[in-house]
């Protein structure tokens, strides 16, 4: 009878075992094309590459992945597919067939010189290709020679927002990586990412353009990506670092060579001063509470260096790496109560008044 039972007992626990699996493959085969959080849109912009899918690579690097992932799902699946077919196989070739069943024990085999060496040696083979279809794909994109002419981003990730400095270009800004659009078949325009880290690991992450990197702390590592398409790529920190990293997220913005370039001389303009009365006070508010201790706005005294640079902040699509449409509604929120959207976020609740809130806001968005 134990044999019968333990048979019966088996059965929907091996279901029960198996339906958190398939939920997880299920998970990991649409993570690839899950789309990147809810979609705050302050502006019109350019298209808005929305689902950040793996397997539609617009950019060199994600590009050249995209055969070793290929390669590896397959075989991934191929595998997959024998061992559930010889379990499949067993399951039913062995099952009880009578309530007599359990009475006989079955023939004892101990084993098999060929299924032990065809066991070990396939495997084998199988990690060693994958071995040197990785191998050439790292290589080929770490060794990647970079042209002269090449943009140089440095990104560094903070809890939870990016910095992001154009060194040759003297540009400082957050959150928003703008790129000119390379050519696929002309003159490559990549550009190159330095990856650091301000506290602790994080992990650059834009799917359509290139694998995740790390940005490690006291560490330099590189990656570069070189788009074929204009438009706004959406990405994310993929390296858990605290509360907020799922609102740590990224967009780069392809743009052509031209739009790129009005980007670039605007950014080194310094904003216009404001002229409305509200804007005024909004600026005396600025400077005399703390603000100017963590932010930095070009020549004026607000040298602050532990939040985002906000020199050009209302140019920027999203507010709080991403949290929220850069709108006056939300950025009243914002500052009201940083947490309410951003919950344990460094940006404190300053206690601000009605008027400081509108006099803020007012200001802040002047800085275009
Ligand atoms: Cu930064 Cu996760």
């Amino acid at each position: 009878m134990a044999g019968v039972s333990l048979f019966r007992f088996y059965i929907p626990g091996f279901l029960k075992t198996f339906t958190p699996f398939a939920t997880a493959a299920l998970l990991i085969f649409t993570a690839g094309t899950a789309s990147f959080a809810a979609e705050p849109q302050a502006t019109p912009t350019p298209e808005i590459h929305r689902i950040a899918d793996i397997f539609q690579p617009l950019s060199r690097p994600a590009e050249l992945l995209l055969e070793p992932t290929h390669l590896v799902l397959l075989i991934c699946l191929g595998i997959f597919l024998v061992v559930l077919a010889v379990l499949a196989y067993v399951l039913i070739k062995f099952r009880p067939r009578g309530p007599e069943d359990h009475l006989e024990e079955p023939p004892q085999v101990y084993g098999s010189y060929n299924i032990e060496m065809a066991w070990t040696v396939i495997p084998c083979l199988i990690v060693f290709v994958l071995v040197l279809v990785s191998a050439r794909s790292i290589v080929e994109i770490q060794d990647r020679p970079m042209p002269e002419d090449a943009l140089q981003i440095r990104l560094i990730g903070h809890q939870w927002w990016w910095e992001i400095q154009y060194p040759e270009l003297g540009i400082i800004t957050a959150n928003e990586i703008h790129v000119p659009v390379s050519s696929k078949d002309g003159k490559p325009r990549p550009t190159h990412i330095i990856l650091e880290s301000a506290d602790v690991i994080h992990s650059f992450w834009v799917p359509q353009l290139a694998g995740k990197t790390d940005l490690v702390p006291n560490r330099v590592n590189h990656t570069w990506i070189e788009p074929f398409k204009t438009g706004v790529f959406l990405g994310n920190c993929a390296e858990y670092c605290g509360t907020q990293h799922a609102n740590m997220l990224l967009r780069v913005i392809v743009q052509t060579p031209e739009d790129f370039q009005k980007w670039v001389e605007n950014q080194k303009q310094l904003p216009s001063e404001p002229k409305d009365v509200i804007a005024i006070q909004g600026k005396k508010d600025f400077y005399d509470l703390s603000c100017v201790a963590c932010h930095k706005i070009d020549s004026t005294p607000a040298e602050g260096v532990f939040g985002p640079d906000l020199t050009k902040f209302a140019i920027r699509q999203t507010l709080g790496a991403g949290v929220a449409a850069n709108t006056p509604e939300n950025l009243h929120a914002w500052l009201f109560q940083p947490d309410s959207l951003k919950p344990g976020c460094y940006m404190p609740d300053m206690k601000l008044s009605p008027q400081q809130l509108d006099s803020l806001v007012a200001y802040l968005q002047t800085l275009k």
